[in-house]
């Protein structure tokens, strides 16, 4: 693994950078209005944000084929290294049919302003049925992701970008950490060895668990919850992220971990995703990845370990990040704490263990999670945020 004054490299070996300078940003808005327009979904924005800060390095724009099509069928960018979810700016025929290779696309954001420039050097059709099962390793539209790229266009505009507006994040301006930023925080903590937690759920304590076991062995934990799109029946960000603030400010060592929204939309792609996740935080400055049961999964697609075990499809150095795996951690009613299998004597029945899918049942029907699983004042934060009624707790 290489490491430099900056920490790890960069997926690629360098961090992108496609912030538009005050002068070139100028200069395109200037052009804006003669420009051909497109504009892009919340995916797409956050897609855009993502390559500009670095997030996505190497990507320096939306993939062209050439990239693409060894993504979808070997996990793999043209020059070999590995990248295991498609990065493009899908749009319909009658978008694409206009734009002419070789020239300037104005990019807006969903609500019509002026935000990026694509340079466009192509557009081509693509196949979603094999982006599906390959990337999906399912063509079923129940899918939450499969589904998005069933409904998205059926041409991809590809090119380098720059962003040109970027306003701090709404809801959490004080979290919103760039890869850059991150770097240097972990440097001026002195921190060498950072496992990163990516998560869509709101905190239980089996989340807590995992956390602490890896961060016994690294220097810090850089907690990183996932703010972009995600599906309907999420828990919406907001109420996730006051769940993590409650809890970094009670049952954390609050110097040995920092919190960062990532900007990224959820694939919900699995052991795809798991990689992806991974390379996303290696750009972040962490040099561990944390991979617990059915990581990014949904529904019955994934085996509880596919995202841990895809990990060995790779050679350690060309990752570069390591995963810290993690089986399905419970609370056993026998040692009255958190544990695993591998470290519990407990039976099946003397467990107590409940997916993020029962906790919004639960709380969808009037009830609250119960100690064992979330730390009290988690659940009556999220008893608040989805109106429970305090009585049931
Ligand atoms: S995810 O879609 O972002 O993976 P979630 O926020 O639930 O969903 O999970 C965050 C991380 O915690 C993932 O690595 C996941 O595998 C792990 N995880 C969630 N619940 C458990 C559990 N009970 N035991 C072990 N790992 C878990």
């Amino acid at each position: 693994m290489s490491q430099h004054s900056e920490g790890i490299a960069p997926h690629g070996g360098h961090l992108i950078n496609r912030i538009a300078t005050p002068a070139q940003k100028q200069e395109f808005l200037e052009q804006g209005e003669s420009l051909p327009r497109v504009q892009l979904t919340p995916r797409s924005l956050s897609d855009l944000i993502l390559i500009a800060i670095g997030g996505f390095s190497p990507l320096a724009g939306f993939m062209e084929q050439q990239d693409y099509d060894p993504v979808v069928t070997d996990m793999r960018l043209a020059n070999g290294l590995p990248w295991s979810i498609p990065i493009v700016l899908p749009v319909s025929e009658e978008v694409a049919e206009p734009l002419k290779e070789g020239g300037w696309v104005r990019l807006d954001d969903p609500s019509g302003r002026f935000v990026g420039v694509l340079e466009l050097t192509q557009k081509y059709r693509y196949n979603k049925a094999l982006e599906a099962s390959s990337v999906y390793r399912t063509e079923d539209v129940k899918h939450p992701g499969v589904k998005v790229l069933y409904d998205q266009g059926h041409i991809n505009l590809a090119g380098p970008v720059w962003l040109l507006q970027r306003d701090p994040h709404p809801l959490f301006p004080k979290y919103q950490i760039d890869p850059a930023d991150s770097r240097s925080l972990f440097v001026s903590k002195g921190w060498k060895t950072i496992v990163a937690f990516q998560t869509r759920n709101p905190i239980h304590r089996a989340h807590e668990y995992i956390q602490k076991c890896a961060l016994e062995t690294v220097d810090g934990l850089f907690l990183h919850p996932l703010v972009g799109a995600t599906k309907a029946d999420d828990i919406p960000a907001d109420v996730r992220m006051r769940c993590y603030e409650i809890m970094l400010e009670k049952y954390f060592p609050q110097d040995r971990v920092i919190m960062a929204i990532n900007p990224s939309a959820m694939r919900y792609a699995g052991p795809r995703e798991a990689i992806f996740h991974a390379l996303l935080r290696k750009n972040y400055g962490c040099t561990h990845f944390i991979v617990g049961r059915d990581h990014a999964g949904v529904g019955s697609y994934y085996g509880t370990y596919d995202a841990q075990h895809i990990f060995n499809e790779f050679e350690p150095s060309e990752l570069g990040i390591t995963p810290m795996k993690f089986e399905h951690a419970f609370f056993c009613t026998v040692t009255q704490g958190m544990a695993t299998s591998k470290t519990s004597p407990s039976n099946p029945e003397q467990r107590i263990h409940l997916s993020g899918t029962k906790v919004r049942e639960m709380l969808r029907s009037g009830q609250l999670p119960p100690p064992e699983f979330s730390r009290p004042e988690v659940a009556a934060e999220l008893a608040r945020a989805m109106r429970v009624p305090v009585e049931s707790y």
